[in-house]
C-alpha cells in the first residue's frame, strides 16, 4: 500500500486519551504517528540535566539548541532518544512533567520543535499528536481533531490509573494539577492550546476510547479516505 500523503492533526489538553487514541488511530489507518508531547518532554529533560534555570527563557533556550533526538516512528513503540540514550521512561518523570510547561513556553523551544516537527513527516501519512499541530504546526492539514473531556473526567481517569498502577493518589490534588496545567497551557502568549477554527470537537467525557478509536478513524476514511 503506498499512502498519499496527509496529515490528520489531534489536539487537546491532558487527560482526554489522545495519546493512545492517536496511536491507535495511526496504526488503523497505517498511518505513521508523531507524539510532539515527547518531543518537548525530551527538550525539557535536556533542560533538567543542564540544569538551566527555568525561570530563564535564555537559559533554557541555550540548553535545548543542540539537542539531538529520535522518535520511533513504530505506533506501538515509545522509544525516544536523546543523544542516543534512550529515554522513554525518564521523560515521563514527574520532575519533567513538572518542568515542561516552563520549557515549552520558549519561543525559541517551539520553534526548533515545529521545524523538527514538520521534517519528520514531510511527505508522508501520518497522524500528528499535540497542542498546536492543526492551529500552527500543520495549518493545512487534512483532518483536524479537537480532543476534549471536562477536567473531572479527565482527572478520574488520572486518578485510577494512579491507583492501578500502585501509586497513591488523591482526587481533588489531581484535579487541581489537571487544572493548573490547562491553565498554564491554554493562556500561554505562544501557541496557547485552542482548537483550530476548522478543526473537529470530540467530547470523550461519556465515550470509552474504543469508541473514540471507531469514530476518528470513520472520520478519516470519510474526509481523506482508506489509503
Ligand atoms: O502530551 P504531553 O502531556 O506529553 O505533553 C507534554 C507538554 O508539552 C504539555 O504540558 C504541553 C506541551 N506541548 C506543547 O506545548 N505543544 C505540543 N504540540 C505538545 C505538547
Amino acid at each position: 500500500m503506498t499512502a498519499t500523503p496527509a496529515i490528520i492533526t489531534i489536539d487537546g489538553p491532558a487527560g482526554t486519551g489522545k495519546s493512545s487514541v492517536s496511536r491507535r488511530v495511526a496504526d488503523r489507518l497505517g498511518a505513521r504517528y508523531l507524539d510532539t508531547g515527547a518531543m518537548y518532554r525530551v527538550a525539557t529533560l535536556a533542560a533538567l540535566r543542564a540544569d538551566a534555570d527555568l525561570e530563564n527563557p535564555d537559559a533554557i533556550a541555550d540548553s535545548v539548541a543542540d539537542v539531538e533526538m529520535t522518535l520511533s516512528n513504530d505506533p506501538d513503540s515509545h522509544a525516544v532518544t536523546l543523544a542516543g540514550e534512550d529515554v522513554s521512561g525518564e521523560i515521563r518523570t514527574d520532575a519533567v512533567t513538572s518542568a515542561v510547561s516552563a520549557v515549552s513556553a520558549v519561543g525559541a523551544v517551539r520553534e526548533k520543535m515545529v521545524a523538527l516537527q514538520r521534517q519528520i513527516v514531510a511527505g508522508e501519512f501520518a497522524v500528528v499528536e499535540g497542542r498546536d499541530i492543526g492551529t500552527v504546526v500543520f495549518p493545512d492539514a487534512e483532518l483536524k481533531i479537537y480532543l476534549t473531556a471536562s477536567a473531572a473526567a479527565r482527572a478520574q481517569r488520572r486518578h485510577d490509573q494512579n491507583l492501578s498502577q500502585g501509586r497513591p493518589s488523591d482526587f481533588d490534588e489531581v484535579l487541581a494539577a489537571v487544572e493548573r496545567r490547562d491553565h498554564l497551557d491554554s493562556t500561554r502568549a505562544l501557541s496557547p492550546l485552542r482548537p483550530a477554527d476548522d478543526a473537529i470537537t470530540v467530547d470523550t467525557s461519556d465515550m470509552t476510547i474504543e469508541q473514540v478509536i471507531d469514530h476518528l478513524v470513520e472520520l478519516a476514511t470519510d474526509r481523506i479516505g482508506a489509503r
